[in-house]
């Protein structure tokens, strides 16, 4: 990114070293399905979350379907999802005939409120799939899902898609404290092989399962016996290779993000139209710079002609014409109104962010 060309609100980073590693590979092998750099990515994500085990598949959307029929859940079963995340939480269910069940969220962390899921149980609940809201966590700890999970006998599952490193208070990693956990290595990541997911668990019988459905099914490795139904869910050694370079470049980004998280915190807090979330630097990695934000539409369009992108944060589900489900989630609506995503980057400069926060002083200032 140079100083003075048009900031995107987002933008993978890739370099020479994942062009020169896949080069090497292509030299070495032709075949760029599942193989031993798939192996490797896996190892390196079930490493870095002190996992015991990580599967991984070709999108975010699909590890989480996958993670959820793994565990159990079927078609007519009801799963708890907060009202705001990204619509693959619930979609990813809706998939195979679940039911998503919206609950509002915490206004400070925007991970969802424990207190409201007992209202929202009912004899048909299986599950709970908690959003790990742009890294953060919630701020009644994630001990009260787990317990109230174990109270209703509901598998609590994590979609920590924004969540690469950020860890709960006590050191673990976001996506290891349920049944299992999801990621994402989507194009806007902290890192990306283009599309990508991966599941992590602790649970040798759920990694079995994993391992079978996202490969048809079959009992054993490249048979063709089927004990079970199964689909194609597969990676490709394409990505693997990519993935591996980035992983080495993981830390930095985590430190990275969050020295801009604190630039535009100190640049932008004394504005009375704009709020930050809380985000506990300590311990979680702002995937995103989110804000709530008055005029948000007019801000959006001086800041677009001033060469610099911004993104409208997700609108409350229930309201999406996609679901169009009844029901009133204070948190998710503001957040619908004013919610705002500021350059995100991680290759973004100092200059860039005091550049950004200069403009949208002085929109506010006039
Ligand atoms: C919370 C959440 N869940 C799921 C996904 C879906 O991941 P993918 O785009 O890899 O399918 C995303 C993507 O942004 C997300 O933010």
């Amino acid at each position: 990114m140079r100083d003075n060309s048009f900031i995107n609100q987002m933008e993978p980073w890739f370099g020479t070293e994942e062009k020169k590693a896949i080069n090497e590979y292509m030299e070495e092998d032709g075949w760029l399905t599942e193989f031993k750099h798939t192996k490797r990515f896996e190892q390196r994500i079930a490493e870095y979350t002190g996992a015991k085990h990580c599967v991984v598949v070709n999108n975010g959307t699909i590890s989480l379907t996958l993670m959820a029929i793994a565990a159990g859940i079927k078609a007519g079963d009801e799963v708890i999802v907060p009202n705001y995340t990204m619509i693959a939480t619930p979609n990813s269910v809706k998939m195979f005939g679940a039911i998503p069940v919206f609950v509002d969220v915490e206004p400070e962390t925007l991970c969802m409120d424990v207190s409201l899921i007992e209202n929202a149980i009912t004899s048909k609940t299986k599950a709970i799939m908690y959003v790990n809201a742009n890294g953060r966590n919630s701020k009644s700890g994630i001990q009260k899902f787990v317990d109230l999970a174990k109270k209703h006998d509901l598998i609590l599952l994590e979609d920590a898609a924004q969540s690469l490193g950020s860890r709960f208070p006590d050191g673990r990693h976001q996506g290891t404290v349920g049944l299992a956990g999801s990621f994402s290595f989507s194009a806007p990541k902290i890192i990306s092989t283009g599309q990508g997911g991966a599941i992590i668990t602790n649970s040798d019988e759920m990694a079995n399962k994993l391992r079978r459905l996202k490969d048809f099914g079959r009992s054993g490795g490249g048979n063709d016996i089927h004990d079970t139904i199964g689909f194609n869910f597969k990676f490709t050694e394409l990505q693997a290779v990519i993935g591996n370079e980035q992983m080495k470049k993981l830390s930095e980004r985590v430190e990275r993000k969050k020295e801009i998280y604190s630039l535009y915190k100190e640049e932008l807090s004394h504005l009375k139209q704009v709020t930050f979330f809380e985000q506990d630097l300590t311990c979680t990695t702002p995937w995103f710079i989110d804000i709530l934000v008055e005029d948000r539409e007019r801000l959006q369009q001086q800041l677009k002609e001033q060469g610099i992108g911004t993104r409208e944060m997700y609108p409350p589900i229930n309201k999406q014409m996609a679901y169009q489900v009844n029901g009133q989630h204070k948190v998710s609506e503001l957040v619908g109104e004013k919610g705002l995503w500021l350059p995100s980057a991680a290759q973004l400069t100092n200059n860039q962010v005091l550049r950004i926060c200069r403009e949208i002083s002085l929109f506010f200032k006039g």
